[in-house]
């Protein structure tokens, strides 16, 4: 079960070159020109928050122990819902987030392989509420790509961070991650086919029915 806020909050998932980095920010603007009278948020994880920046840079540069990595993502998750996410949605703006916790159960899950009760604990106390509510987003676009293309364009882009730089099998992992999620809550997840073009997946996202 969700936490009801007046706002309305919508994360971006996928693998690294699924291509969600491409589209976030035109939507933001988007949702601004469509909601005139809502303020729209645009943050990320790991980061959001002047502390989450600084874990995000060792996050992605450091290498460390798998539960170290699981309890600094979900740390700086911790606070950006404290500083950014819970109090922009109770004060009804619209929030789109760079990953949430989806990329934690696809990466440190799916990807490096920490137990799903593990992860299930940490979203539940970073999340959760006492009567057992948890904070999810209201809608989330998973940018679904094989392992094999994602790599093809990652290549060709930028130097690669500390995932971006896990080999195919890491990514394949991580993709059925993602999808096993997406399967398991139908209702949250929108599912982009990240092979179609850049303007096919606008349009789409473009006709995305919101409940905002
Ligand atoms: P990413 O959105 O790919 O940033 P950029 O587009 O600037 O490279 O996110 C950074 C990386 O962090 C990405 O490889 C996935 C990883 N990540 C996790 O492993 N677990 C998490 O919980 C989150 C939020 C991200």
């Amino acid at each position: 079960m969700n936490i009801q806020y007046p706002g309305y909050f919508l994360s971006f998932e996928g693998i690294d070159g699924a291509g969600k980095s491409t589209h976030i920010e035109a939507f933001g603007e988007l949702l601004k020109q469509q909601h005139p009278n809502r303020e729209v948020v645009m943050t990320r994880e790991p980061g959001g928050t002047p502390l989450g920046e600084q874990l995000r840079k060792l996050l992605l540069d450091a290498p460390m122990n798998l539960e170290t990595e699981a309890l600094l993502m979900f740390a700086a998750r911790r606070e950006h819902i404290a500083q950014v996410i819970e109090p922009a949605l109770q004060a009804g703006k619209i929030v789109i987030s760079d990953r949430f916790t989806d990329a934690s159960f696809a990466y440190q899950g799916g990807g490096r392989g920490l137990s799903l009760e593990k992860l299930n604990a940490l979203e539940m106390w970073v999340q959760g509420r006492t009567d057992g509510v948890l904070l999810q987003p209201n809608l989330t676009i998973l940018f679904d790509l094989p392992g094999a293309i994602a790599e093809a364009r990652r290549s060709q882009v930028r130097a690669p961070d500390k995932f971006e730089q896990m080999d195919l099998d890491f990514f394949e992992r991580v993709r059925q991650e993602y999808l096993r999620r997406a399967k398991a809550d139908p209702k949250r997840f929108h599912l982009v086919d990240a092979t179609q073009t850049r303007e096919a997946i606008w349009e789409e996202l473009k006709s995305l029915p919101l409940e905002i």
